[in-house]
This record gives C-alpha cells, structure tokens and sequence, in this order.
C-alpha cells in the first residue's frame, strides 16, 4: 500500500498558530490579527516585534521600556568584532550573519542553567538580544565588505534610523528611513514558510533558541526563499532597462528560467504585502530621482504577469528598493534576518509552548532487502 505523499508539504496544515494568518483567497496577511499593511503605515518596527511576541501592541510605557532594553543590547561583544576579522571578506554576509549568530549563543551562560535550553523568560530576552544585535551585525557586514570600519550603534536612534546610520555614516532622509521600517515590518512574519519551520523543527527538538535560529538563516539562503530578493537585483542588472524586457523575457522563458521575485508557494493571485512596499519603492524612486527603476520594474511585472499569470512577491519590489537605499545586492537577505527574526523567535516561542516533536514519515522506494555476499 502506499501512502499518499505531499512533496514539499504543500497543502499540508501541520498545526495551530496565533501569530500571524495569511489567506490567499483575499491576498491578506493578519499579525495576530492587524493587517500587515495597516501595521507598516503606522507603527514602527519595535512595535511590531513587541506584538508579534506578545500578542498585543505595546503601550506607551511598555514601548519605552522594549526601546530602553533593545537600545542598550545594540553594541557588539569585542569578540564578535575580532571574529568578523577572521572571516574571508569574499565570505557571503548571510554566512557572516549564521555564523556570529552561532557565537552569541556560546555567550549566553543562562543556557547552562536547568531548563535554561526552554526557558521562555529567558527565551524573550534571548529575541530582543538577537533583534538588538543584528543590525549592527549587518551594517558591520556591509562595511568591511566595502573596505570600511564598523560605527558603533547610536541610543538616540529608533530601530530604522540606527541601522541605516551604521551602515552608512549618515542620518538617513525620513523618505528613506520610513521606507526601511515599512519593509521591515512587510517582512517581520509570515507563517510556516521553510525557515519559520525549520526554526520550530529544531525547537521542537527542546534544543535552543539560537540554535533553532541558526538553523532558520540557512534555509533563508536559499533563492527559492529570502535569497529572491538578491536573485532579483541580479535580474535587473542582467536585462538593464525597460526597454530589453521583451527580449530577455523571451530568451529566459525559452530556456525555462525561473524569474525571481515572482510566484509564491501559499498566494496565486498576489502577495499581500506588494502594494505597501511597491508604494514604498515608488518615494524611493522619487526621492532619488530614478524613474528607470520604477520603468524596468513595470514593464518586467506586466510582461511575466500577462504571460504566465504568476505575480510578484514581496521580494520583488524590497530587492530594489535596498538598492536604492544603497545597500550592497549581497546585504538584502541579511536585512531579511534582521527582520524575520521577530517572527522566527515568536514561532519558537510557540511552539515550546505545546511542544511536539516534528518527525513525519517517508515512504521507502530503494533497493528491497539484501545481503551482503
Ligand atoms: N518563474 C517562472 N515560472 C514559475 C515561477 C517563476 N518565478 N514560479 C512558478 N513558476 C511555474 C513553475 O515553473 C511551475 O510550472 P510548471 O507547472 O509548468 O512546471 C508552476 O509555476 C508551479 O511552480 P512551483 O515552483 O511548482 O510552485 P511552488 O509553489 O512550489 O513554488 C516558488 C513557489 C516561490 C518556489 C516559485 O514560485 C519560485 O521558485 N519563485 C521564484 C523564487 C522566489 O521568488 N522566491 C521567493 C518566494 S517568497
């Protein structure tokens, strides 16, 4: 008898969640509850975070309190800065990110206490050291990668500010800054996709939070899943400019070339969150004076979309909205980390809180029984 098998998973409902709902049939995404493009246009991105791993958004005081704490877990231990020395520069940053993410939990003492693997109070404290320290990780990234220093975290900065301050040496543009925080927000959750899992595959082991991190940034890589938005730039610089849409669309589905960006495992008729960063994307354009930009993205989108009738993905519009904003095209997943660590850590969060091991069955089809001679 065989057992009727769901590759990849598709279709296949493995539990409950509260953190966030997604429905392909309205193109909606809900965190615990908000919709996400309601919780872009207005809030910023710590109160997100603080949402998404509490449940509810923070009041005032509650939010000073969050901002206090993450403010002051912003700088880096001098033994990340000496191990960021030892990585080859030619090192992909998200390996940087996977890597100094494995030191920190070598740091943290209170996973030698009993229980401290699980623990959710230290647990909620370990999310917001990782939401503290990965930015500052990323910018120092993108700055050796170009030469240059890390600059210190700055506690008279919001989240967005502070990033974009350490990674370029200046106080960014509102125009920018809120662009930032809105994609950060668009990307700060979105239910069982392959690293969320793979982060709750590894909590549900009762292993540890930076472990179950750790695991999460790996499957990230991919360019099947964060890494769309890097393959996207690349796409842009490989077709140029509006005008050599049609061609290069041609050849590439000619020669049966995924195009990057677009298509999505859980929408078919949109990704809920295009609009608000598509929107986000257009001040870009507007405040750097780059119509070309918004060009080739139109006319690559409406090309495949008439085609093939696949749309694009929130990937889409943040790859070149990050380059826009000056970052390097190998620093857009990275800023995906940075973001998705908030959902990551509420998921773990979650699932240690009705714990079952995740472990499900294969169906045997190699060689029958034998012996060896
Ligand atoms: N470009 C070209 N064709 C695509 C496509 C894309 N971006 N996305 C899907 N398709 C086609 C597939 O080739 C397949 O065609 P076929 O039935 O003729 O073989 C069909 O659409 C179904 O695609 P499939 O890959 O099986 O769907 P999925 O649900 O497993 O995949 C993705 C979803 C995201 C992996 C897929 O759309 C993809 O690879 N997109 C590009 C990468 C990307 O942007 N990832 C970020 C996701 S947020």
């Amino acid at each position: 008898m065989t057992d009727e098998i769901h590759k990849g998973l598709a279709g296949v409902v493995v539990d409950t969640t509260a953190i966030s709902k997604v429905n392909p049939d309205t193109n909606s995404l809900l965190y615990r509850g908000y919709p996400v493009q309601e919780l872009a246009a207005t809030q910023p991105f710590e109160a997100v975070a603080h949402l998404l791993w509490h449940g509810e958004l923070p009041t005032e005081e509650q939010l000073a309190e969050f901002e206090e704490f993450e403010r002051s877990l912003r700088p880096l231990d001098e033994r990340t800065l000496a191990l960021l020395e030892t990585i080859p520069v030619s090192a992909h940053p998200m390996d940087i990110v996977r890597t100094v993410v494995s030191q920190l939990g070598t740091f943290d003492d209170t996973l030698h206490r009993p229980g401290g693997w699980t623990d959710r109070e230290l647990d909620l404290g370990r999310a917001v050291y990782l939401f503290a320290q990965l930015p500052t990780i990323v910018a120092a990234a993108q700055r050796r990668q170009r030469g240059l220093d890390p600059i210190p975290p700055r506690d008279d900065l919001d989240y967005s500010r502070n990033f974009l301050w350490m990674t370029f040496g200046e106080e960014p543009d509102p125009v920018v800054a809120d662009a930032f925080n809105r994609s950060m927000v668009l990307y700060a959750e979105h239910s069982f996709n392959a690293s969320t899992f793979t982060a709750r595959v590894i909590a549900s082991t009762t292993s540890d939070l930076y472990s179950a991190v750790v695991g999460a940034i790996g499957a990230l890589k991919g360019p099947l899943h964060g890494g769309a938005n890097e393959a996207v730039m690349h796409l842009f610089d490989e077709i140029g400019s509006a005008a050599d849409v049609v061609p290069w669309l041609e050849t590439a589905l000619a020669e049966k070339r995924k195009i990057m960006g677009f298509g999505h495992r859980v929408y078919k008729h949109g990704d809920s969150r295009v609009p608000t960063m598509r929107a986000a994307l257009e001040t870009l354009v507007e405040h750097y004076d780059r119509p070309d930009v918004l060009d080739l993205y139109t006319a690559l989108e409406s090309e495949f979309v008439e085609r093939k009738g696949i749309y694009p993905n929130l990937d889409y519009p943040s790859g070149p909205a990050y380059n826009l904003m000056g970052f390097d095209t190998t620093i857009f997943t990275p800023l995906f980390v940075a973001a998705r660590i908030t959902g990551w850590t509420a998921h773990i969060l979650e699932q240690q809180a009705s714990n079952a091991l995740i472990r499900p069955l294969s169906q045997y089809d190699g060689p029958d029984e034998r012996h060896v001679a």
